[in-house]
């Protein structure tokens, strides 16, 4: 077994990226705002188990190629377990990121979820642009935590009671400023590839809204609740008391904050079962640009 952090998440990752996104949301990009009608040669940044070019690959013009680089072997095994299933020119480069050195060779570099882990995500995202010819697109897909967060209405509940918005707000600020890693950096995307030089710049958000239904399908709100409840997720039981306070602590929290933010993890883990109703707005964010290395 990996000592690897992220290899040890698959089952997370797989359960969880359903959440975040429509498939046709993906279609409707590809057709009508990236109108991508050539084959193209993409490549994935932090790939995980490939989830990216699982998507994609079906809308991408026939004859596009997919590249996944991450560090988890396992993952990338998986990946490679997965696509060698499929018809698609496939390609797998294990190693850390941050170390690459990327000659312009790929149509579009793509993440999802992966900066927002970068403890220095402008110099990751100055390297996937490096990674692309003059005149490709860089792709990112990543949270806002905060939105995301503020996006829970469980019903019968009042959200302030379980949903401490101006502590996460603290509580990620404080990360960022502590260890450069940011949860919210899809919000800060737009702003960070016109400063590296991008051009055509746009931001959108997913349209995923979950709805968990007692009065629908028992099996789908059972599936829908235990995704979202995935390692630690929401709804998900806080566990033992001192080392969750203890690793609050560690991110700058006050006691008492700590300890409201534990009460209400507690609190929402005991409320939710498979008689509530609950909407969900992720709000992963879509921001894309241009490579424009050669002057008009
Ligand atoms: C939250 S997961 C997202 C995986 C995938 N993009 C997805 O959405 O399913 C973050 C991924 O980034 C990878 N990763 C983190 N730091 C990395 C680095 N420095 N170099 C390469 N991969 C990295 C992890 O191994 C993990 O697969």
């Amino acid at each position: 077994m990996s000592d690897y952090y992220w290899d040890n998440k698959i089952d997370y990752l797989r359960r969880t990226r359903p959440l975040h996104h429509n498939d046709d949301y993906f279609e409707f990009l590809v057709e009508k705002v990236w109108r991508i009608t050539e084959p193209v040669r993409l490549v994935d940044f932090g790939c995980g188990y490939g989830y990216l070019g699982l998507k994609l690959l079906p809308l991408l013009p026939e004859g596009s190629t997919y590249t996944g680089i991450d560090e988890g072997m396992e993952l990338l095994a998986h990946a490679s377990s997965l696509f060698s299933e499929l018809p698609y020119e496939t390609n797998f480069i294990a190693g850390d990121v941050t170390h690459l050195v990327c000659e312009p060779q790929y149509d579009i570099a793509i993440s999802h979820a992966f900066l927002m882990h970068m403890q220095d995500p402008q110099a990751t995202l100055q390297i996937m642009i490096d990674s692309v010819i003059d005149g490709g697109k860089v792709i990112c897909i990543e949270s806002n935590w905060v939105a995301c967060m503020a996006g829970y209405y469980v019903d019968g509940v009042d959200q302030s009671k379980i949903v401490d918005v101006g502590l996460l707000q603290k509580l990620f600020e404080r990360d960022t400023k502590r260890v450069g890693k940011d949860g919210n950096i899809g919000s800060k995307l737009p702003v960070y590839m016109s400063k590296l030089g991008l051009t055509q710049i746009e931001s959108r958000v997913s349209d995923k809204v979950l709805f968990l239904n007692p009065n629908g399908d028992a099996d789908v709100h059972a599936e829908m609740l235990a995704s979202m409840r995935t390692d630690g997720g929401f709804g998900a039981s806080p566990g033992d008391t001192e080392p969750f306070i203890k690793g609050l602590m560690s991110r700058g929290c006050t006691i008492e904050e700590a300890n409201r933010q534990y009460e209400n993890e507690l609190r929402l883990s005991q409320l939710i079962d498979s008689n509530s109703f609950v909407t969900h707005a992720p709000g992963m964010r879509f921001t894309f640009g241009t490579v424009q290395r050669s002057k008009i």
